[in-house]
């Protein structure tokens, strides 16, 4: 959470990088700033709350033209309300140091009281003000040494940009957690949070570790630990099309998304599986059969919706290959005592690859000896790093707070990985294999089907449902994952409260809430325990509910029950979850553009939790 973006070189800054902000406002839209530096030396700073349109209209009033470097902020506030004093680019006591930030320093009132007993004055409530002050206070005409000195008296989870205006031409990044990427130009260079605000400039880029400090001039890149030791820097190249983080003639980037689905699912499939062979192959999940062997237990680590694709891997996994699995938040495992050893499989499911909660519950079960394969759509993550193995998604760039693609592309990697331990530990037969490989082979183009005639139907029940103030989602087995990512969808972009619930619970519980103003969300695809959700239906009947079904095409027993019914492709079982997210992900967009909510950046909420 936060977008930085840093630039240096001959474009016009404050374009670059207000192009950049405008790229990585997912991470955080309450407020947002920038900071050019002339070459003159003179400092100009513009900062506003609200979003980020709010300072270009103030750019548009005072334009800054000029410059050769500069910072820019977009906020997700975690110290300090949201108000344009609190916006970043925060300065120290002289106001010719200037820092963004991304994390929390936890002991900046310490340091806040220390310093103002020696005379600083401090103009703002956030945790970055007293790191620009510290740093100020160690400046000695050395910007990179100033930081060095300073970083050992911060505590905290962070990453930071700082200029200063009497140690010109140059930015310092810093990264003690939250991510830094470093992108190369040809001189020029760019610093962000994010790989989307440097897509369209270069896709050659280096994504800093956990406690290194980059020296970024327009020329070169250097790159130290916290103790001053050189590091060669790992230079990468990003596969994704700049045109990914385009709208593409969408309204919004989460309709794009939702529609990118069959290409995201078959790119995340493509090149990995030989079903003839019954088998798939993986080699960056770096697990031999004998690893696989010693396998006993599976523990899953997830936050938000990757937690969601968790339980549904636990269906999977557990089905295809004999193992046990746990599913936990990364939020609740790191405070754990996890039992873990040697022969623990650690699953780390994680869009971003880089969420606070998830990295740090990671981080436990490795030191108990856990191996650990991630699950990550962003390359070079923290997540995917620090990892033994990695199973990439390739649903590219998802700029929607709310994850749609990089869902249904978790669930295609849980079921590779099913396969690919059950055929080595022996538990999943070749024929069996061989069916569910063509089936997922076959499942870009049913979801295709249904994209092609769900929107219609959606939006039409989207608009006769919107003035609901409850919703329940209900679903059995592999499709009660669904009924939680359903409810949360929902919730997260219309603001209408939604309870997802496994049917068979109802009963204890929320039953107590139906009446003739509670929609209830009911998947009743063809399944094994299909007949359960008929009888759930009648009981949320005859309290009057209103009852939205999701069927097989062809059901037609809901007919003169359900007051509305969508009908999906027919799949086998295990392609279920998948191609039900789709609809639940459509009435969610659709109920929310009627109530004019913001879809693509949902109040409160940011698309990479880098906060505990
Ligand atoms: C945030 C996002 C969610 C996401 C969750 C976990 O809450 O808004 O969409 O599911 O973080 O993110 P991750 O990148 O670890 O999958």
């Amino acid at each position: 959470m936060c977008g930085i973006v840093g630039y240096i070189g001959d474009k016009k800054v404050s374009e670059v990088i207000i192009e950049g902000l405008r790229r990585l406002e997912y991470r955080g839209y309450d407020s947002a700033g920038i900071a050019v530096v002339d070459r003159d030396g003179t400092l100009s700073m513009q900062r506003s709350a609200g979003k980020l349109t709010r300072l270009c209209e103030k750019l548009e009033k005072n334009p800054i033209d000029h410059g050769t470097y500069g910072l820019g902020h977009t906020r997700w506030a975690t110290h300090g309300r949201p108000t344009e004093e609190n916006a970043h680019p925060h300065t120290d006591n002289d106001g010719k140091i200037v820092v963004i930030h991304n994390g929390i320093i936890e002991n900046y009132l310490e340091l806040k009281k220390e310093m103002e007993s020696k005379g600083h004055l401090f103009k703002t409530d956030t945790d970055t003000e007293v790191a620009a002050h510290l740093i100020g206070k160690n400046f000695d005409g050395s910007l990179i040494d100033a930081v060095r000195i300073s970083i050992p008296m911060l505590r905290g989870h962070y990453a930071f940009l700082v200029i200063a205006v009497n140690d010109p031409d140059k930015i310092v990044a810093v990264r003690n957690g939250p991510p830094i990427v470093i992108g190369l130009g040809e001189d020029e260079n760019f610093v962000a949070s994010d790989i989307p605000a440097i897509l369209p400039y270069t896709r050659k880029m280096v994504f800093l570790n956990d406690g290194e400090i980059a020296e970024v001039t327009r020329k070169n890149l250097n790159i130290y630990d916290f103790n001053g030791e050189k590091i060669e820097p790992d230079v990468q190249t990003i596969n994704w099309d700049p045109i990914q983080v385009e709208k593409g003639g969408y309204k919004h980037f989460m309709l794009k998304e939702i529609f990118e689905q069959p290409r995201a699912v078959r790119d995340t499939l493509y090149g990995r599986i030989a079903p003839e062979e019954g088998d798939v192959y993986i080699s960056e999940i770096n697990l031999d059969e004998e690893q696989v062997r010693k396998i006993n237990r599976i523990i899953i680590d997830a936050c938000g919706t990757s937690w969601h694709a968790g339980l549904v891997g636990k269906f999977y996994l557990e089905q295809l290959t004999g193992l046990p699995v746990e599913v936990d938040y990364g939020s609740e495992l790191r405070y754990r005592d996890p039992i873990v050893n040697e022969n623990t499989l650690g699953l780390i499911i994680t869009q971003s690859g880089e969420t606070a909660d998830t990295i740090s519950a990671m981080r436990i079960l490795k030191e108990k000896g856990a191996r650990l394969v991630s699950i990550c759509n962003v390359a070079g993550s923290m997540a995917s790093r620090q990892s033994h193995g990695v199973v990439y998604t390739h649903a590219g760039p998802e700029i929607g707070v709310a994850s749609t693609k990089a869902f249904t592309s978790q669930l295609i990697a849980l079921l590779l990985i099913a396969v690919h331990i059950g055929r080595r530990n022996g538990f999943l037969k070749k024929e069996e294999a061989m069916n569910i490989l063509e089936d997922m082979m076959k499942l870009p183009h049913h979801m295709e089907i249904g994209l092609e005639h769900l929107p219609g139907k959606l939006e039409d029940i989207a608009k006769e449902l919107s003035n609901k103030r409850d919703f329940l989602y209900l679903g059995r087995g592999l499709c009660y994952p669904i009924a939680l990512e359903g409810a949360l969808k929902l919730k997260e972009i219309s603001y209408i409260h939604a309870e997802g619930y496994p049917a068979g619970e109802m009963k204890h519980g929320p039953i107590a809430l139906i009446d003739e103003n509670m929609p209830v969300v009911a998947l009743a695809p063809g399944d094994k325990v299909y007949e359960k959700m008929l009888s759930n239906i009648e009981e949320v009947k005859a309290r009057d509910g209103i009852v939205l079904a999701l069927v097989d095409t062809n059901d037609t027993n809901l007919i003169g029950k359900a007051d509305y019914i969508i009908e999906l492709p027919i799949v086998p079982d295990l392609m279920k979850p998948i191609l039900y997210t789709v609809p639940l992900q459509l009435l969610a967009y659709y109920i929310a553009v009627k109530l004019g909510a913001d879809v693509d950046q949902p109040r409160n909420l940011a698309k990479s939790v880098t906060v505990e």
